[in-house]
């Protein structure tokens, strides 16, 4: 194990703030699975290696909490949602959630996702006559909040997505300017930045009043995941205000993560004609110009494999942390209390030992022969052990379904000047969006 003193880090404090994946990458190659970061009061171990992963997300996940800066910063937003909350009423509210994403749930998915990518696709059709450079980040950040919308609330959300998306977008750049800065004006000083947070938690605030006031009125059925919020407050099991932290705990869980990964996986196809080739063939022979339903998706293999391709270079969520509660070991490493874990499934998903040219997009390492070539803990896209991501099914049939729709009408061509940067936010966020030509297929 190499440790790391301060006064070593502090040279690469510049670059630990504005790249902290590279950072990792390149510590985890030079020093190898397991670094320990001696920072004052602050132990820190970037682990780097499946096992250990295992061990910390997984086999002795009760040693570890969410009490860090990560999950801290973010729940100023989130409060004590599903994503930050830890121990009794993280389990309690697990459980009453989890059957919302049960199977069926999901594979009526399709009857939530086609109308949504259907009018976004309409839109496009004028965008692309006119040969409109188009945002595509913003398209999918939108498209994926009408689903959660739908599908989880059982709201059209469709007015209120672009205001949504920019209030969600702000308050996660806040929490990163927070986990960034240690010493910040107080919330309450009128600075632009704090205003600007203010403002977005407002409109948070507002949607999600608007979400119960329209649930109460009997002016929606409301989606699973609704009403059995709705339910469990009305049985005392929850107070409003967890019930207002679970809300916007999947609004914001449940659409930037799926909207970048999509944005990444265009961002990739446009990079590699032969794979998007590959793709429109699946999509052409098995759906045979029909919209995708839910008995296709097994069929799509290919695109599958893409998607997890995507997910393994671009993984949305690239930094999952966790806080020691007791003293630990593994493998002769031992873990004081009190210390902070750290692990990046960008560079866990780039090892070498488990990923042939891991820079590389060959969707063909998913393929059914090949898949279980990598343990399981060396692709953690979704994160592992009970906090495995509650959406991860969800995501995937999601995903699935914006992808084949698209591309039964559209190609997406890179507009933008050079390579586009990963901007480490909460999310791995495409720097200055993504912007791509849209070329209709029966053109192409
Ligand atoms: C490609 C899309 C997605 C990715 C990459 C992703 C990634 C993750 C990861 C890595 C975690 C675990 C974090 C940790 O252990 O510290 C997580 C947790 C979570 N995700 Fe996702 N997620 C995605 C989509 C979704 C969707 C669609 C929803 C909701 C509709 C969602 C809701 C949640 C929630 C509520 C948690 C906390 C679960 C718990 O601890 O019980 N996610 N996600």
């Amino acid at each position: 194990m190499t440790t790391l003193k301060g006064y070593q880090l502090l040279p690469h404090l510049p670059r630990i703030r504005t790249d902290t994946p590279g950072f990792l990458l390149e510590c985890a190659r030079r020093y190898g699975d397991w670094v320990h970061f001696d920072v004052g009061v602050t132990q820190a171990f970037f682990i780097n290696h499946p096992d250990a992963v295992k061990h910390v997300l997984q086999e002795k996940n009760r040693y570890y909490t969410k009490d860090t800066l990560q999950y801290r910063t973010l729940a100023l937003v989130t409060g004590q949602g599903l994503l930050t909350a830890d121990g009794d009423m993280w389990l309690a509210h697990r459980r009453l959630l989890q059957p919302a994403f049960a199977r069926p749930h999901l594979m009526a998915l399709d009857e939530v996702v086609l109308p949504v990518v259907d009018r976004m696709l309409q839109r496009w059709e004028h965008l692309a006559i006119q040969q409109e450079i188009v945002d595509v980040d913003h398209e999918m950040l939108e498209a994926a909040l009408e689903v959660v919308g739908l599908a989880l609330f059982g709201l059209d959300l469709s007015r209120e997505a672009p205001q949504l998306v920019r209030a969600v977008l702000t308050a996660l750049d806040y929490v990163i300017y927070r986990a960034q800065n240690l010493v910040v004006p107080p919330l309450n000083w009128p600075t632009p930045r704090n205003r600007a947070f203010k403002r977005a938690l407002a409109e948070l605030e507002r949607a999600v009043d608007a979400i119960l006031d329209q649930r109460r009125d009997g002016k929606a059925q409301g989606g699973t995941l609704l009403n059995l919020l709705v339910q469990a407050e009305q049985a005392g099991q929850m107070t409003r205000q967890q019930v207002r932290d679970e809300l916007v705990t999947m609004i914001v869980a449940g659409h930037e993560t799926v909207a970048t990964a999509l944005t990444w996986t265009w961002y990739l196809l446009a990079q590699h004609p032969e794979v998007e080739a590959t793709l429109l063939a699946e999509i052409d022979t098995v759906l045979d110009g029909r919209p995708p339903t839910r008995e296709d998706l097994p069929k799509l293999t290919y695109s599958t494999q893409v998607f997890a391709e995507a997910l393994r270079l671009y993984p949305p969520a690239w930094l999952i942390t966790r806080r020691a509660i007791a003293e630990d070991a593994w493998m002769g490493h031992s873990i004081p209390r009190g210390a902070l874990i750290i692990i990046s499934p960008y560079v866990l998903h780039r090892h070498p030992e488990f990923w042939d040219e891991p820079e590389a997009f060959h969707p063909e390492r998913f393929a059914e022969d090949k898949a279980r070539a990598y343990p399981r803990f060396a692709y953690i896209p979704f994160g592992g052990g009970p906090r495995l991501c509650i959406g991860n099914q969800f995501a995937l049939v999601e995903a699935q379904l914006i992808l084949s729709r698209v591309l039964q009408r559209f190609r997406l061509s890179f507009a933008g000047a050079g390579p586009v940067q990963a901007k480490p936010l909460v999310t791995l966020r495409p720097k200055g969006g993504m912007p791509m030509r849209l070329i209709p297929r029966q053109a192409s």
